[in-house]
């Protein structure tokens, strides 16, 4: 009796139940990160976490409503509830962990960099950047931050609010190179042939996951067998090859 009236309890502060009730999933993201969500030209929010957010928002039966947040007030952002759930590219770390909680990882990804063309050859790995000599940039507050410091800390680094302002430093010549998640900066380097050079090789080992508020046991269990049921009715896989493989 005592444990069926806590399951209830549970589940009436249950984000899911709140969600159903107010017909709407409020997804926070930082758009830019390529391809995970970026705006376009009509001005509205595409890529792999948008795709993957209207569809949850589907299965659920309600509407998808868009919350573009700054990265560093993201967490902030869902533990005020100012959304249900950040689907933003976040990687799993321990220290993040620590505030939220993760579903499964849906996709793995690392940091990777993008060179001067006038390095090219010469640094082979985040190792060669290792020098005061070299300045490296990288985006506030995320894992390309966090690595840099970590592995590259004898450089100059120096810390940009978005991605694309880091970037950009390289193809002015400010900085040496630019360390970010490998997705970002296939796609960067792709979109600027000639002016960058991509050091393709992962250096640190990152699992993507949404995160959610801690507590709430019923919203966990939704997340992961959606995710299971996307990766294995074929949907993913759709999404994947529309945003990663063409
Ligand atoms: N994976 C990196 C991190 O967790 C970068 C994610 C940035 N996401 C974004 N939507 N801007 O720190």
């Amino acid at each position: 009796q005592a444990a069926m009236a806590n399951d209830n309890a549970l589940w009436e502060k249950s984000t899911l139940n709140k969600v159903i009730s107010a017909g709407e999933l409020r997804v926070c993201f930082e758009a830019g990160y390529m391809p995970f969500e970026m705006k376009n030209k009509k001005g509205e929010y595409v890529g792999f976490d948008i795709d993957m957010a209207k569809t949850m928002a589907k299965s659920m039966g309600v509407k998808f409503t868009p919350v573009n947040t700054a990265w560093d007030g993201i967490i902030p952002a869902l533990l005020t509830d100012k959304c249900d759930i950040l689907m933003s590219g976040m990687t799993v770390t321990a220290e993040r962990n620590l505030k939220v909680n993760f579903a499964d990882p849906y996709i793995v990804v690392g940091q990777s960099i993008l060179l001067k063309p006038e390095l090219a050859g010469q640094i082979k790995s985040y190792k060669d950047l290792n020098d005061p000599k070299y300045t490296v940039v990288t985006k506030l507050g995320t894992t390309g931050d966090i690595a840099t410091k970590k592995l590259i800390g004898q450089a100059n680094i120096r810390l940009f609010e978005t991605e694309s302002e880091g970037a950009l430093e390289v193809i002015n010549g400010k900085a040496d190179a630019f360390v970010y998640d490998l997705p970002f900066n296939a796609i960067y380097s792709a979109q600027n042939k000639d002016k960058l050079v991509h050091v393709a090789e992962p250096f640190t080992y990152e699992p993507l996951g949404w995160a959610i508020r801690k507590g709430d046991p019923d919203f966990l269990n939704f997340l992961n067998n959606f995710l299971r049921q996307v990766k294995g009715d074929g949907t993913y896989d759709r999404f994947y090859q529309k945003w990663f493989e063409s």
